[in-house]
């Protein structure tokens, strides 16, 4: 611990929260070097839906590894990339009637995020994108301008700009949908016509904001009617954390072009792709590129973890521990005070304490790390507790952990 934090940069963030030295881990556990164990419930920020160390998906990446097989490949064909195209189109896309193209873009969520924004720009001829208040789309310039929350803007220290941002839905006293409809039709809005609505249909950072389906039809049909694309930002909430493999599924639309990223390479490797309906897809070769888009792991754990996703009837077992999770928080947490609400679907909850006092959420992480379990906070001022445990979770490990939850909680509350 003394290197790190003498060595890393003073922009760490996570090991000054937890500050102990992880070693091994395994599903949702993980343990540091003094033998510990820790109850996992953050997931790496959704990057391991299938646990760490899944063993089926881990038996793909070493048997790869234990022959001389490349492991970084440009976008060169592979064998690797041309098994995981194989199995996400005969698994994901087909069977939901998705025609999209796949793009690799460079290994983090953010970089696609920049991919989609320019493929958007480039196919309307327009610059302007829109975004959501409590949205949240990365940390470069471009997904920066997209993202919301001042923290993560101050630190561009230059001005954002080519983004609207407008309210979600459920803003206390906004109708978002009609205020999106103003925005855009009115000449006299101020406001041109967008290239792009970029959004999470579940909003992760921005304190577990559920779109609802009625939300996101209409909001699809704006974008048609208005020639407007149409990005769904699935790198948090997608690969199977809403309880469907896309996070948009339940609204039964379908975007202009989805972006994954986190839990799409199965194991934790860095990975991030769009979805793209085949008529926007017009970037001439290498118009976006970067070094790190043909990981070879990160596409071998990607077709493990598709495989592990259908194999295991995910969407079942995520349905299932969603309704433990959901009764749980009603009957054990609610009771313990009026003022707190929550929201969720599938395997992402929040529960929000700022009603009560923002920093609420902050202490009840820190007297969740006391017993040994990792969660994050999100939302304005940070005020709600995020659940986001791997889906692969064990129900008597996610018992144990929403029962450390609940005490840590009520001991916030009476403090
Ligand atoms: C919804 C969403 N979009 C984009 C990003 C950025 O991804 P990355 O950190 O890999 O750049 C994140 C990361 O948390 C995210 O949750």
């Amino acid at each position: 611990m003394k290197i790190i934090e003498n060595s890393e940069s003073e922009v760490r963030y996570y090991c000054r929260k937890y500050p102990v030295v992880f070693q091994r881990a395994v599903n949702a556990e993980m343990f540091d070097t003094e033998g510990h164990r820790y109850i996992d419930f953050l997931a790496s920020a959704g990057s391991l839906n299938y646990g760490h160390n899944n063993p089926y998906i881990k038996k793909a990446v070493r048997a790869y590894l234990e022959e001389d097989y490349p492991i970084n490949m440009l976008d060169m064909a592979t064998v690797a990339k041309t098994e995981f195209l194989e199995s996400f189109t005969e698994l994901i896309l087909k069977p939901r009637n998705l025609d999209y193209k796949i793009m690799c873009c460079g290994p983090t969520g953010t970089n696609a995020i920049e991919a989609a924004l320019k493929l958007a720009r480039k196919n309307t001829g327009r610059e302007g994108i829109i975004a959501f208040g409590g949205g949240f789309h990365g940390m470069t310039l471009g997904s920066l301008a997209c993202t919301s929350d001042r923290g993560s803007r101050n630190g561009g220290h230059i001005p954002l700009p080519y983004v609207t941002h407008v309210p979600f839905e459920g803003t206390p006293g906004i109708d978002s949908i009609a205020y999106l409809q103003w925005l855009l039709t009115d000449d006299h809005s101020g406001v041109e016509k967008p290239a792009a609505i970029v959004l999470e249909t579940v909003q992760a950072e921005g304190g577990i904001n559920v779109a609802s389906a009625e939300w996101l039809k209409a909001l699809r049909q704006i974008c048609t009617e208005e020639d407007i694309l149409m990005i769904v930002d699935d790198i948090q909430v997608g690969n199977g954390r809403c309880g469907t493999f896309f996070s948009f599924e339940r609204a039964n639309i379908v975007p202009d072009i989805v972006v994954l990223s986190k839990s799409i390479s199965g194991f934790g490797n860095p990975m991030a792709i769009l979805l793209v309906k085949p008529e926007y897809d017009i970037f001439k070769p290498a118009e976006h590129n970067g070094t790190f888009r043909g990981n070879q792991l990160s596409f071998v754990g990607g077709k493990a973890g598709v495989e592990y996703y259908v194999q295991n009837e995910m969407e079942k077992e995520t349905a299932r521990k969603a309704e433990i999770i959901e009764e749980f928080i009603r009957k054990e947490i609610l009771p313990i005070d009026a003022r707190i609400t929550y929201r969720g679907i599938g395997m992402i909850w929040g529960i929000d304490l700022g009603a009560i006092n923002p920093d609420l959420a902050e202490k009840v992480l820190k007297l969740c790390f006391e017993k040994n379990m990792i969660l994050e906070s999100a939302g304005r001022n940070n005020s709600v507790v995020k659940l986001l445990p791997p889906l692969t979770i064990p129900d008597e490990i996610l018992a144990e952990g929403l029962h450390i939850l609940r005490d840590a909680i009520c001991a916030a509350c009476k403090a």
